[in-house]
Parts: C-alpha cells; sequence; structure tokens
C-alpha cells in the first residue's frame, strides 16, 4: 500500500487543491490531506472550519483522508504516518520558487521527497488568497472553490457587513 501526504494550509481548499489530490490518488493507493500551520500566513478561516471544509469537498472520495497536524513540522509528520512522499501542485515559475526551498529542506531534514504535478491549467489562476479577496468583495467564486467553500465565504462576508 503506498501513501503519500498533501500538506497545505487549505484557507480555505479550492478546485485546484482537489484536482492534485485526485492527482495525487491516482499515483499513490492512499492519500493523506495534511492541515498544517504556515507560518507565514495569517489563517482566515479556524484550523476546524478549514478541516470541516475539506472534509465534505472530499467526501465519498475512496482512499482520502483529511488529517489536522497543527504546528508540526511536515517531516515529524510524514515520519510518524511512515509516509517518504509529499505531493504538491506547481501552477507557475513564481510557485516553483515558492515550493523549492521547502522541498530542498525537508529533503535535508529527513530524505522526504516532494512530487510536483503540474497545475490544470482550468485551475492556474486559482489561489486560496485571490478567491478569498474575490469573494469579499462580493465577486463570484463559484468554478473555483467546492460549493461548500463559496457559501462559506459568503457567509463571513455577510457576517463581517453586519458587524
Ligand atoms: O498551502 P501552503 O500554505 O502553501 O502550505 C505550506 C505548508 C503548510 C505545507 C508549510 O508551511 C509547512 O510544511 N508547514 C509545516 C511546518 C514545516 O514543516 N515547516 C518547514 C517547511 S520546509
Amino acid at each position: 500500500m503506498t501513501t503519500c501526504v498533501c500538506p497545505g494550509s487549505y484557507d480555505p481548499v479550492t478546485l485546484g487543491h482537489l484536482d492534485v489530490v485526485e492527482r495525487a490518488r491516482g499515483l499513490f493507493d492512499e492519500v493523506v490531506v495534511a492541515v498544517l500551520h504556515n507560518p507565514g500566513k495569517a489563517g482566515a478561516f479556524g484550523v476546524d472550519e478549514r478541516v470541516g471544509l475539506l472534509e465534505a469537498s472530499l467526501a465519498g472520495r475512496d482512499g482520502v483522508r483529511v488529517v489536522e497536524f497543527g504546528g508540526r513540522l511536515l517531516v515529524d509528520v510524514c515520519r510518524e504516518l511512515g509516509v517518504a512522499h509529499v505531493v504538491k501542485g506547481l501552477r507557475s515559475a513564481a510557485d516553483y520558487t515558492y515550493e523549492l526551498p521547502m522541498a530542498l529542506m525537508n529533503r535535508h531534514l529527513s530524505g522526504l521527497e516532494t512530487v510536483f504535478v503540474t497545475a490544470d491549467p482550468r485551475f492556474q489562476h486559482v489561489s486560496s488568497s485571490l478567491v478569498k479577496q474575490v469573494s469579499a468583495y462580493g465577486g463570484d467564486v463559484t468554478g473555483l472553490v467546492p460549493d461548500v467553500v463559496r457559501d462559506a465565504l459568503a457567509q463571513r462576508r455577510d457576517d463581517d457587513a453586519g458587524r
């Protein structure tokens, strides 16, 4: 049984993330979607909410589970799971520049290998931060995020407007 980890902050999950998870599942028997803390990003959604949105978005997918690991090192999480590969998506050269040092550091720390899949062009412009911004200003993010995430973003916008 082969397993990989798809790590991320998933704040919130997008259809681009789901495409990467699906394609990772095509390469491995099992995919652990690991929700981790990114010290470089202030979270918009709480961790429980991110996990809930991921679980709702991935419901019914065989061989995929969502686990929250809080503020731990990815290499420690993978060691604990007995996993030697992480899978991440690359949308652009900017993503490569962002991902490369992390992949090299993880390999340096524990030999953890990073497998990159190229983003589907349908989702090349899709990021968690952009969909949050578009939705916050009243734009429609249908087709960029799962419907459950679109609705959660709309709820946040309405809540913020009511404050
Ligand atoms: O979706 P993101 O925010 O690009 O994911 C980045 C994430 C969460 C995978 C990365 O910040 C991470 O691995 N965090 C866990 C802490 C860690 O291991 N840091 C060292 C990375 S070399």
